[in-house]
Parts: C-alpha cells; structure tokens; sequence
C-alpha cells in the first residue's frame, strides 16, 4: 500500500498512511517524509504499535540522537534506554510517582510552549514521541506552526523580532514556574546559547519564530522589554488558528520539527498513567548559524561551533 498523506491543517499537520513503521525503511522513503517535514512541520503516524527498538531505529534515519537535558541533569531514568526521553510520571518500575516529587514537578515544564533542546547548540531537529499509555482524561499535545504565524505577524511586531537574539538556558523554563536546580544541575549545565528570534527555516526557505520557553532574554533589549517581547510573540503564535491538539490513542507516534513547530502538553490527572517516551535527532547545521555578541542588535557572520 502506498504511502499517503492526509493535510490535518492547511499547510500544518499530516497524518500518515499506509506506512508501517515495523519494516525497515528505504533511503527514498526517508526523503518521502523529510519533504513532507518540510512542508507540514508535524506528522502523524496513527496506531504504529512499535517498540522502543523500533522507535530508536526509525528515528536513526533522520540524525543524529539527541538526549536533551540528560546532559545536564542525572535523572533515574533507567526505564528506558539513553537515547530515549520518558516523558511519563512513571518510575524504573512502572509505578505512577507521586505527583508532588521532583522529577514530576520537572516535568511540568513540557506544559510551557518550547521548542526541544533549544537550549543548546547544535539544537534538536526533529522530535518523535509515542504514546504507551495514555491518562483517561487530557495529555493531549499541542503543536503551534511558528512559520505561518511569522507570516502572519503584525508589520511592528515583525520589525521588533527581525534580526534579534534571544540567549536559551536549559534550566529556564522550569525556573519560571518556581522549579530550582540545584547547585550541582546548575554547575552541569549547558552553557547559554544564542538562536534569532527569526531564523530561516533550511528545507523550505520560509521564515519562522524561534522562541518558545527557553528562551531567557533578548540580546541588547532591557530585561523585561525582551521577555514582554518574546510573551508577545508567543502569545502572537499560539492562537488557536495556529495551533493543532493531538489527542493521543496508544501506539500513536507523532513527529515534529523543532525549527518550524513549537509544542507544549496538555494537563491530565497525575494520578493516572501517562506513559510517553521521546526520541529526538540534533540539527548539525544549526551549528553555522549567525551567532551574536552582546551588542544590540546582532547581524554577524556565522562562527564555528562552540
Ligand atoms: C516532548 C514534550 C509534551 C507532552 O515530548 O518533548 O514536550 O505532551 N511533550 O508530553
Ligand atoms: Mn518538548
């Protein structure tokens, strides 16, 4: 059976088709849906009914892995294998935790809209998350497509975001609902990175917002001025004509592409089983990006890594 997609959005959001993500897949196949990426940021592949083996080899085509945070923070995450990110309230065995315990609290986070790992340089490209077990009620996932409501700014809000920095700290977003690292998080952390607010988006050319909840400051612009700036757009981009809310079904996997969609989850009952578990590939180009210093407004040329 050939493989189709079916546009959720107009330009945002597929479902897939005729795909079975238990088969190995061909070179050509992976070019299917990175084009597909490109043009619809999020794809969904209902009921696929694979295993965690099978998540990490599909996700293999895509780049290289990525473990986010895991970096910069020890967790007890031994349910699952390093490359994979559990974003369930469960521990190693399989038992909902407490839902006022740390690493709960931590996952409060993923309830803030973001765009993974863009803390950190090179950032995630694209995100695939499976759904195990899903809570009776809520733990929807919401995607916001970030390329059409750059379109669609408004002329003064646009003006204000082009060629702006924000810095992105990995322990940011969770500090703004009172989460604290501790000292040794905080020593382990990932250095600050600095993304434009505005970045061309490399597989379809078109403009896109490059904010989300990492992000802790606008480079050269006062404090509060920048974090009311990035609120703004945000809040600009997140209206419900750009925003898609998967309800999830077990065995649903969805993949994102963090340069062109931002995500948050949705509330539920902590009470009840919410068994996610994420893979994620890096961008190795966003590592050629336009960097700046810390001078106003930043037009430099492109540095190395760091
Ligand atoms: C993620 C994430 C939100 C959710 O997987 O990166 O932010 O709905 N998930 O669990
Ligand atoms: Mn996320």
């Amino acid at each position: 059976m050939a493989i189709s997609f079916e546009p959720l959005r107009r330009h945002f959001v597929a479902a897939i088709s005729g795909f079975d993500m238990r088969e190995p897949i061909d070179p050509a196949t992976v070019r299917l849906f990175e084009d597909a990426i490109d043009r619809f940021a999020v794809l969904v592949f209902p009921s696929q009914q694979v295993g965690d083996a099978q998540q990490l080899a599909f996700t293999a085509n895509f780049g290289p892995p990525d473990i986010g945070r895991k970096k910069a923070v020890k967790t007890a995450d031994s349910r699952l294998p390093i490359e994979m990110i559990d974003l369930s309230n469960l521990d190693e065995n399989g038992y909902v935790i407490d839902p006022h315990h740390r690493r709960v609290l931590s996952l409060l986070g993923t309830r803030l809209w973001h765009s993974d790992s863009s803390y950190q340089r090179p950032a995630a490209k694209f995100s695939m998350l499976r759904a195990v077990t899903v809570p009776p009620w809520g733990g929807e996932t919401e995607f916001a497509d970030c390329r059409a409501a750059y379109d669609a700014l408004p002329d003064v809000l646009r003006a204000e975001a082009e060629d702006r920095f924000a810095e992105h700290w990995v322990h940011h977003s969770r500090s703004t609902l009172g989460w604290e690292p501790t000292e040794e998080e905080i020593r382990g952390a990932m250095d600050p990175v600095r993304w434009p607010l505005v970045r061309v988006h490399a597989g379809s050319g078109r403009k896109t917002l490059y904010i989300g909840a990492h992000a802790r400051r606008v480079i050269g612009m006062p404090l509060p001025a920048g974090r009311i700036l990035l609120r703004d757009l945000q809040e600009y981009a997140t209206q419900p004509e750009f925003v898609y809310r998967h309800a999830w079904q077990p065995g649903d996997l969805v993949l994102w592409d963090n340069r062109a969609a931002m995500h948050r989850g949705y509330r539920y009952d902590l009470n009840h089983i919410r068994d996610m578990r994420r893979t994620t590939v890096l961008d190795p180009a966003s590592v050629h990006e336009r960097d700046c210093g810390d001078d106003g407004i930043c037009t430099k040329a492109p540095t190395a890594a760091h």
